[in-house]
């Protein structure tokens, strides 16, 4: 049966900007990690916060339950334990680093950026260090920045991280969002490859392709108002129905315009990693490009929407699953905030087996840097701290004495 010609609906999204990868230099993927916060919010528990059900959470979205940063975690913390995950899997020390690119819509602060932080944490002395703002599709876009920075002979290599806190900037009272979304951080480091001048497109190794596109028209449709406007508001803000047509429009779209850069059709694609927004719109991926559910990973149900996070943390769990193996070719794609989408396409041809490295990493020895005197500003939400409480005094003394 012919494939729908998706590619012809990338022309209409309007901005975007594509890559094939130079002939002999790429990229490879050669260390992965994760970090999630300990604490689990599920759905039954939003059902004493805002008036929603589990039912409807899980019909509606996937999602059953999500994790929540508690009063020491932030971006940067769980930025720089999954960062240092990363680092081991590759087996890389910070200092072989060149570039610390962290996509995120909820940095520490302003300013300082989230990357020097993590830099610090991390021991670092010496890489090059930005954060860089594409909502949920910005692991796409910080993959595509880190790859031209190292196929430009800029450095090589580079930390890419996705990290997010969401539980920060949702409206605990709004049960159309806070039901959505997640904290957590995935991490890779990414290696410039040389290629021999005889390399086949067919069997090169490493990172193939990108498409990256952003459509202003729906700015106002997901946003935080936030920054130096007059209306200063911190919390989310979302027109789900719009936002629901865009995600649809756009992913298979996006992908598929990767996958033919890539010079492959999707049949070439072993897996794909979609940002983890809403089983909905992941089931209309699967089958606008007539993949199988099976053929796509999907991890919504534990951790909800982390935005920047959503992909490098499905793909940390996609290796530790056996899910990629030295060979496949798996295409991650993403939509969010802006409005952003990202897309890009890559032969996996690192051990699986590196990652058990990431267990020699000790979270409680990453400590990050804070204000003399102060401390992070970023407390737990009363609404959802008050239930927290509530929950942990009941499981308490609940327990047998
Ligand atoms: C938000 C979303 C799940 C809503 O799903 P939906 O199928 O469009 O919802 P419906 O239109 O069927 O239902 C809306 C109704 O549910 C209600 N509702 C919204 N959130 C609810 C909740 N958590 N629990 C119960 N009811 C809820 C609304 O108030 C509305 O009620 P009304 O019809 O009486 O006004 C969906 O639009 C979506 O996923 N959008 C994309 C959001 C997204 O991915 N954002 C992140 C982008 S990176």
């Amino acid at each position: 049966m012919k494939r729908p010609d998706l590619n012809e609906d990338v022309t209409r999204i309007g901005g975007q900007s594509g890559l094939a990868a130079l002939p002999n230099r790429t990229t490879r993927i050669t260390g992965w990690g994760h970090e999630v916060p300990a604490t689990i919010l599920t759905n039954a528990d939003l059902e004493t916060i805002v008036e929603t059900s589990d039912e409807w959470i899980a019909s509606r979205t996937g999602i059953r339950e999500r994790r929540i940063a508690g009063a020491g975690e932030t971006t940067a913390s769980m930025g720089a334990i999954a960062g240092a995950r990363a680092l081991a899997v590759a087996g890389v020390g910070i200092d072989e680093i060149d570039l610390i690119v962290v996509a995120t819509l909820t940095p520490d602060h302003s300013m300082p950026n989230t990357a020097a932080l993590i830099k610090d944490a991390l021991g670092g002395t010496r890489a090059a260090a930005f954060d860089l703002s594409a909502a949920c599709s910005g692991f796409t876009y910080g993959y595509a920045v880190a790859h031209g920075f190292l196929t430009a002979g800029l450095g090589q290599r580079a930390l890419v991280i996705g990290a997010e806190t969401l539980s920060r900037v949702v409206d605990w009272s709004d049960r159309s969002t806070c039901v959505l979304f997640g904290d957590g951080a995935g991490a890779i480091v990414l290696e410039a490859l040389d290629l021999p001048q005889d390399q086949v497109l067919a069997t090169r190794p490493g990172t193939l392709s990108f498409e990256l596109s952003s459509d202003p028209s729906g700015a106002y449709a997901l946003w935080i108002p936030g920054g130096i406007g007059a209306d200063a508001d911190p919390l989310i803000k979302m027109d789900g129905a719009k936002t629901y047509v865009y995600a649809t429009r756009t992913m298979a779209a996006v992908a598929s315009a990767a996958i033919a850069r890539a010079g492959l059709t999707p049949a070439g694609v072993d897996l794909v990693i979609p940002h983890q927004a809403n089983i909905r719109i992941i089931e209309h991926v699967s089958k606008s490009m007539e993949y199988p559910m099976e053929q796509i990973f999907v991890n919504l149900d534990r951790y909800g929407n982390t935005s920047a996070a959503s992909i490098p943390i499905a793909l940390s769990e996609a290796v530790a699953a056996g899910r990629l193996k030295p060979g496949d070719v798996f295409c991650t794609v993403a939509f969010g905030g802006g409005y952003t989408s990202g897309a890009f396409v890559t032969r996996w041809d690192a051990d699986p087996a590196h990652g058990a490295r990431a267990a020699t990493v000790d979270p409680a020895r990453i400590t990050v840097r804070r204000p003399e005197g102060g401390s992070n500003s970023a407390a737990v939400p009363e609404a959802l701290r008050a239930h927290l409480d509530a929950r942990g005094a009941k499981r308490q003394t609940s327990q047998p004495q």
